[in-house]
């Protein structure tokens, strides 16, 4: 399967794991697909050919793809901005990057938010408890060579076409107001931060919203998928065999290069 990959990258991007979710969901598009936890938005993008729902507490990344539906921004919008900015990171340095950061956690521009996903250190997203992005610079002034330039437009591109072609539908919301909306026809892709590791996203997770997405999947009406890790060289995740043990299971080892692609 070839894998259309998204412009924002974040912690717990699935990339790797589109084919099994693929195969596991045995997807017919007859209802709406329902990704109540869209992150970088792989799984959908590559999944969902015409109805969905794309929902994450992130405003930024929904910004991002809300804009790009819009037409606000377009892929050659994205390459006129990463030339220019990238030619002032070049030469200015470090303190271009600080700059676009302290200008992004003023104005919120979800073309700044692509530059800083894409030059920011080790390509994670984390924002402090004011919501404010505040991961430093990957120290490559040459961050935005002309290659990785296209790389990050061609991979706009990609999903431009597709939101352009597909009832997508956006939406900045918890996950329990969005499986909530779910029906019969319709499935849900779960992918929640994993719980009892430490990975900063937009908002922290807990045994406590573990319980609530347990509670709001197993009483909805869709059929659904969720995504949690089993265990590591250390620990062994206890709500595998507890809450989710009523389910079936299928583990795929995976590991996660933290890095910028
Ligand atoms: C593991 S990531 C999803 C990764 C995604 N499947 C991918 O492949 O890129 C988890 C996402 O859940 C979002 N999130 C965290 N708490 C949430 C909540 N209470 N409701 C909705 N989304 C939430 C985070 O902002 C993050 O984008």
């Amino acid at each position: 399967m070839k894998v259309i990959i998204p412009p924002i990258k974040c912690q717990g991007i699935k990339t790797r794991l589109v084919s099994l979710i693929s195969d596991m969901a045995r997807w017919d598009n007859r209802g709406i697909w329902i990704e109540p936890f869209l992150g970088s938005g792989v799984v959908g993008f590559n999944l969902a050919r015409r109805r969905a729902l794309f929902a994450d507490t992130n405003p930024h990344t929904i910004a991002f793809y809300k804009a790009l539906q819009d037409q606000k921004i377009t892929p050659a919008i994205i390459k006129d901005f990463l030339q220019t900015e990238g030619t002032t990171l070049s030469r200015v340095g470090e303190a271009h990057y600080y700059a676009i950061r302290e200008r992004f956690n003023r104005e919120a521009a979800p073309l700044d938010f692509l530059f800083l996903n894409r030059a920011c250190f080790n390509g994670v997203m984390r924002f402090n408890r004011k919501g404010g992005f505040n991961v430093p610079c990957c120290r490559k002034p040459d961050r935005f060579a002309q290659a990785y330039i296209t790389k990050i437009v061609n991979q706009a591109t990609a999903v431009y076409e597709h939101i352009h072609c597909s009832q997508w539908e956006f939406k900045v919301q918890q996950f329990t107001e969005t499986i909530a909306t779910s029906t019969p026809n319709d499935f849900i892709y779960a992918d929640p931060p994993y719980v009892g590791r430490h990975l900063n996203y937009f908002e922290s997770w807990d045994e406590i919203k573990e319980a609530k997405l347990f509670q709001s999947l197993s009483q909805g009406k869709a059929r659904f998928i969720l995504s949690t890790w089993e265990e590591n060289t250390y620990r062994r995740n206890s709500f595998i065999d507890g809450l989710w043990g009523c389910f079936p299971r299928v583990s795929q080892q995976h590991f996660y290069h933290v890095g910028a692609p």
